[in-house]
C-alpha cells in the first residue's frame, strides 16, 4: 500500500512504477533526510503537535532507521517510492499511530527541498577539502623542484621562461577561486525550506524558524512556492563543480603534454600510469585523460539541470526529483578526478636537465634585449622593431641570439642579459615570474585554503557523530 493510497482504487501501472520510483538513487540521501525529520520533530514539539514523549519516541526510532541504513541492513518495501517515504514507512512500522504523526504539516515538497540541502551543504564542504589537498598536492611539486624552469608558453610557442613553482601555482591559485565559489554556493543555499509544506505554508501552528535553526539553517525561507521549487542551488553548485572539472582538465592536458616524448618535461610513477594491452612499451597518462575526459559529463550535468529547470511552471513538479541524478553524478566524479590527479603530482618525476635545457633557448631572452633598450632611452615599438631585426638575422644565419647581438656594436654591452638565469631574477615585479615571488605566493595561497575551507566548516553542524 502506497502512503497516499486513500484516495486511489487501483494500483499503480508498474511501467509507471519504474519511471517513477527514485528510491534506486535518492536512498544516498537517508542520513540527510533523518537529519532533517529529526529538526521536524523538533518543530512538531515547539508547536505541541507532538507530546515531549512522543517526540522522544520518533527521535529515537529515526536513529534506529539510520542505524539500519548504517549497517547496510535497511529492507526496502516494495511500495517505497523514494527516500523519504520509505524512512516514514519504517518509522510507522516500528513505532505504530506515533509514527503516524511524523508527516504532520510536511510535503515530501519542502522535505525534499531541506534534505537534499543539507546533503548538498555536506557536499560542498567534502569537495572543498579535496580541492584543498589538490592545492597541497600541487604545493609539494612546486617545492620538490624549488629550481626547476620550463618554457612558459602563449599559444603553446615558447614565450619566457618561469619557475616550475611559478607555473604549478598558476593552477592552484585557480583552485583558490574554486574554493571560494564552493563556499559562496555554501552559504547562499543555506535556507531552510521546511514549513513550505507543499507549496503554500500550513494551517497548523508550526514555526520554520524553529526548524530551521534547529537544522544549523542560517534563516528560513521567505517564500512557501519558491521554496519548494528553487533548485538554484543543485544549479549553482554544479556550476562551480563544472569549473572545477574544466581547471581539472587543463590541468590534465598538461600532464598529457608533458609526459609525451615530444616534451618529456616529465614521467608519472607506475601507479598513476596505465599500460597498453597490445604495445608493450606503453606507459599512458590515463588518470590525466580521464581528468580530461570526465569534465564532459560534469558539464552535461549541469546543462541538464539547466534546462530541466527553465520550463517548470511554480511550484513543485515532478521534473525536480531529475535533479538528483546530476548532483550525485557530478560529485561522484569530481570526487574521483580531484584525488586522482593530487596522486599523479604526488607521484610525478621532474625531468629538470630537459626543462632547463628548453628553457634556456635564447629566443624568450628577446623581450629582456628590448627592455634593455627601453632602459637606455629607447621607445618601446622602436626597441621592439630592433630586437625583431636582431631576431631575423640570428633566423637567417642559423646562429643563437647572442651570437647575433655579440656581432653587431649596436647591441655591445647586452652581454648581461644571456646570463643564464639572470632574467628571471630581474623579473622582480609583483606576482609575475621570479623565483623570489614564490614564497609570497605559496603564504597568499596557504592564507586562501584556510579562510575559504573555515568558511565551508562555519555553517550550522547538523552531522551527529553517530551518523
Ligand atoms: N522523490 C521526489 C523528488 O525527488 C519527492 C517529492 C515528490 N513529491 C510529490 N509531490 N510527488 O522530488
Amino acid at each position: 500500500m502506497t502512503l497516499w493510497s486513500g484516495r486511489f482504487s487501483t494500483a499503480m501501472d508498474a511501467t509507471l512504477w519504474n519511471l517513477s520510483e527514485s528510491f534506486s538513487f535518492d536512498a544516498v540521501l537517508w542520513r540527510h533526510d533523518i537529519i532533517g525529520s529529526i529538526g521536524h520533530v523538533t518543530g512538531l514539539a515547539t508547536a505541541g503537535l507532538v507530546t515531549p514523549d512522543e517526540a522522544d519516541a520518533l527521535i529515537r526510532t529515526l536513529e534506529q532507521v539510520a542505524d539500519e541504513f548504517a549497517a547496510d541492513a535497511f529492507i526496502r518495501a516494495p511500495h517505497d517510492e523514494d527516500i523519504h517515504m520509505a524512512i516514514e514507512r519504517r518509522v510507522t512500522e516500528i513505532l505504530g499511530p506515533v509514527g503516524a504523526r511524523l508527516h504532520t504539516g510536511r510535503s515530501r515538497n519542502d522535505q525534499v527541498a531541506t534534505t537534499l540541502r543539507l546533503f548538498t551543504r555536506d557536499a560542498l564542504e567534502d569537495v572543498g577539502v579535496l580541492v584543498a589537498d589538490l592545492i597541497a598536492s600541487l604545493q609539494r611539486v612546486a617545492t620538490r623542484y624549488d629550481a626547476a624552469i620550463l618554457p612558459g608558453y602563449t599559444h603553446l610557442q615558447r614565450a619566457q621562461a618561469v619557475p616550475l613553482s611559478h607555473h604549478v601555482n598558476a593552477h592552484a591559485v585557480a583552485l583558490t577561486r574554486d574554493l571560494s565559489r564552493l563556499a559562496d554556493a555554501q552559504s547562499r543555499l543555506n535556507i531552510s525550506p521546511l514549513g513550505a509544506g507543499a507549496l503554500a505554508g500550513s494551517t497548523l501552528a508550526l514555526r520554520p524558524d524553529v526548524t530551521s535553526e534547529a537544522l544549523g539553517f542560517a534563516e528560513p525561507f521567505v517564500n512557501s512556492l519558491d521554496a519548494v521549487s528553487d533548485r538554484d542551488f543543485v544549479a549553482e553548485t554544479l556550476f562551480a563543480l563544472s569549473l572545477v572539472a574544466v581547471h581539472c582538465s587543463r590541468m590534465g592536458e598538461e600532464l598529457v603534454l608533458w609526459t609525451s616524448a615530444e616534451f618529456n618535461f616529465a614521467h608519472l610513477g607506475d601507479d598513476f600510469t596505465t599500460g597498453s594491452s597490445m604495445l608493450p612499451q606503453k606507459k599512458n597518462a590515463d588518470v590525466a585523460e580521464l581528468a580530461r575526459g570526465k569534465s564532459g559529463r560534469v558539464i552535461g550535468n549541469l546543462v541538464a539541470v539547466l534546462t530541466m529547470l527553465k520550463g517548470l511552471p511554480l511550484s513543485y513538479n515532478r521534473d525536480l526529483q531529475e535533479d538528483k541524478e546530476p548532483l550525485f553524478d557530478s560529485l561522484t566524479t569530481i570526487t574521483l578526478v580531484l584525488r586522482a590527479l593530487g596522486g599523479t603530482y604526488d607521484s610525478l618525476v621532474w625531468h629538470d636537465d630537459v626543462t632547463r635545457h628548453a628553457a634556456s633557448d635564447e629566443m624568450m631572452l628577446a623581450i629582456d634585449l628590448a627592455d634593455w633598450l627601453v632602459e637606455r632611452g629607447t621607445p618601446f615599438r622602436d626597441a621592439h622593431e630592433h630586437v625583431g631585426q636582431l631576431v631575423a638575422s640570428a633566423v637567417e644565419q642559423r646562429i643563437t641570439l647572442s651570437e647575433a647581438a655579440a656581432a653587431s656594436e649596436f647591441w655591445s654591452g647586452s652581454d648581461a642579459i644571456f646570463v643564464p638565469l639572470s632574467s628571471l631574477q630581474r623579473r622582480a615585479s609583483a606576482g609575475g615570474a621570479s623565483f623570489a615571488s614564490q614564497a609570497n605566493t605559496a603564504k597568499w595561497l596557504e592564507n586562501q585554503v584556510s579562510s575559504h575551507l573555515s568558511r565551508l566548516r562555519a555553517r550550522g553542524v547538523t552531522r551527529p557523530a553517530t551518523m
